[in-house]
């Protein structure tokens, strides 16, 4: 393998391998936050990326360069791929990160094949990073790299960055390992977290679970290396966004989907993994009702809501999505009419060229998930929105909402506070759309990525070199 510089490891490659009915192989982006915001970061620093191709293969593939990316894929086994990523990443971590929102389930098969696969990350990383290199590790499904890799590489700077939230210790502290987490993140010299709540929520356990001595930011080890944990609220590739958003090829598309949608005076945009931390049932709830009680008209406004397929074989996202898809079918069969659905619903993911050409042509844009560490859906509308123009409803619980704070912010479990929300983002005028719409530009366009990486890289490179006793 190639010796770089700068190393991502994250769960996922930025992009899929798909086999094609015929037989071929195909590659084509994968989904979430995380690779939409740091394909751009490895674009710009030239590094090498080490990721889960998504698919279950025994066997290992080469590193390969995928449209100028350097790639290395690592293999999971279909028993991985079910007690590793459904099991212990997305049936334990996930739901324990949110809110429990859904039960989170505790089983030691799927502890065992995380350290596995944790541990196979960390050789890979360890054979690819050169000496003196930069190692980044990414997010919940990999918290016990950065521990695992200063054991083979201690010449190596390690930063580890957490793209969802870390829960406060009452929820935490249900983990039967919260302890080795613990300990595997404090292998990172910097630990970056999305908000400064959930940085002091870390460093709070650390102090109550490990015992070690913090200081603000600051954890000391008891050999006397210094850890950061530290809040860097992660963006999204602005200009690109409004760049893509002002082309004509976008301004046509964005005509022809609100053409296709009849015209309607006002256009709902709901987009999401279809997930139940996103609250996709119950801001359809308060839109059906607000049809329903007659405060909207089927002719006047319509909602769109694109749900990406997300997870399918665990079983909760199942249930949601059976429980949505009914919704819709309620919703449209009580109030729609010949040719004016209530909601056009979209079970599929789309090119970076569609998105845009659907938040142009959106009036209103619904982000209510009950917990999000930042929602970059809620800031890719307000990037492609250089018309100043557009109304942003959003949940109070996307880290999001601690910058665009001239949303409409709501609190997603109030079905009545969402319902009014909705209601006045529809009627309000273009002066107070634009007042707010120009503000949140103003902090989407001076915040984006590019900045994110470099504030994280820098602060990790400021750190002490090796371990010199600090203390
Ligand atoms: C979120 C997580 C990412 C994850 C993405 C998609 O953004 O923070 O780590 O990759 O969701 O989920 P998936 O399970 O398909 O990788």
């Amino acid at each position: 393998a190639p010796q770089a510089d700068l190393v991502i490891v994250a769960n996922r490659l930025p992009v899929d391998r798909v086999t094609q009915p015929d037989g071929s192989v195909a590659w084509r982006p994968s989904p979430g936050g995380l690779v939409t915001a740091l394909e751009p970061v490895l674009r710009a620093n030239d590094g090498a990326w080490i990721g889960w191709p998504g698919s279950a293969d025994d066997d290992e593939f080469e590193p390969f360069v995928e449209n100028g990316l350097s790639l290395i894929p690592v293999a999971l086994s279909a028993q991985e791929v079910e007690e590793f990523y459904e099991g212990f990443s997305n049936g334990t971590l996930w739901p324990l990160y949110h809110d429990v929102i859904a039960k989170p389930e505790f089983h030691r098969e799927w502890w065992d094949s995380y350290v596995a696969v944790n541990q196979r990350f960390a050789d890979r990383a360890a054979q690819v990073a050169a000496e003196g290199a930069t190692v980044w590790v990414q997010d919940y499904q990999l918290q016990l790299v950065p521990q695992m890799l200063r054991a083979q590489r201690p010449d190596l700077r390690i930063g580890f960055y957490l793209h969802i939230p870390f829960p406060p210790a009452e929820l935490f502290s249900q983990l039967p390992w919260r302890r080795q987490i613990l300990e595997g993140l404090l292998g990172a010299d910097l630990i970056g977290f999305q908000l400064p709540g959930a940085a002091a929520n870390f460093v709070r356990l650390v102090r109550s679970r490990v015992g070690h001595k913090t200081h603000r930011d600051t954890i000391y080890l008891p050999d006397g290396r210094p850890v950061k944990a530290t809040a860097f609220p992660i963006s999204i590739d602005t200009a690109g966004f409004e760049e893509l958003a002002r082309s004509d090829e976008v301004a046509k598309r964005a005509a022809e989907i609100r053409e296709a949608l009849g015209n309607p005076r006002r256009i709902f945009l709901g987009v999401d993994r279809l997930d139940y931390t996103k609250g996709i049932y119950s801001r359809l709830r308060a839109f059906g009702e607000l049809v329903r009680d007659g405060h909207l008209d089927v002719e006047d406004a319509v909602f769109v809501q694109v749900a990406t397929p997300s997870r399918e074989r665990v079983e909760q996202y199942r249930i949601l999505r059976d429980d949505i898809e009914m919704l819709v079918g309620r919703i449209n069969g009580d109030y729609g009419k010949i040719g004016n659905p209530a909601i056009h619903y979209l079970h599929n993911s789309y090119p970076r060229e569609e998105m845009a050409a659907f938040y142009r042509a959106a009036d209103v844009m619904v982000v209510t998930p009950f917990r999000d560490g930042m929602n970059l859906v809620a800031k890719e509308y307000v990037a492609c929105r250089f018309d100043d123009d557009g109304a942003l409803v959003l949940s109070e619980f996307a880290g999001a909402a601690q910058e665009l704070r001239q949303a409409w912010l709501v609190n997603p479990y109030d079905i009545d506070g969402m319902k009014s929300a909705l209601l006045d983002a529809f009627a309000a005028d273009r002066k107070e759309t634009s007042r707010r719409m120009r503000a949140m530009r103003r902090t989407v366009v001076q915040n984006d990525v590019a900045k994110w990486a470099a504030d994280f890289l820098r602060k990790l490179e400021e750190l002490p070199e090796q371990h010199d006793k600090t203390v």
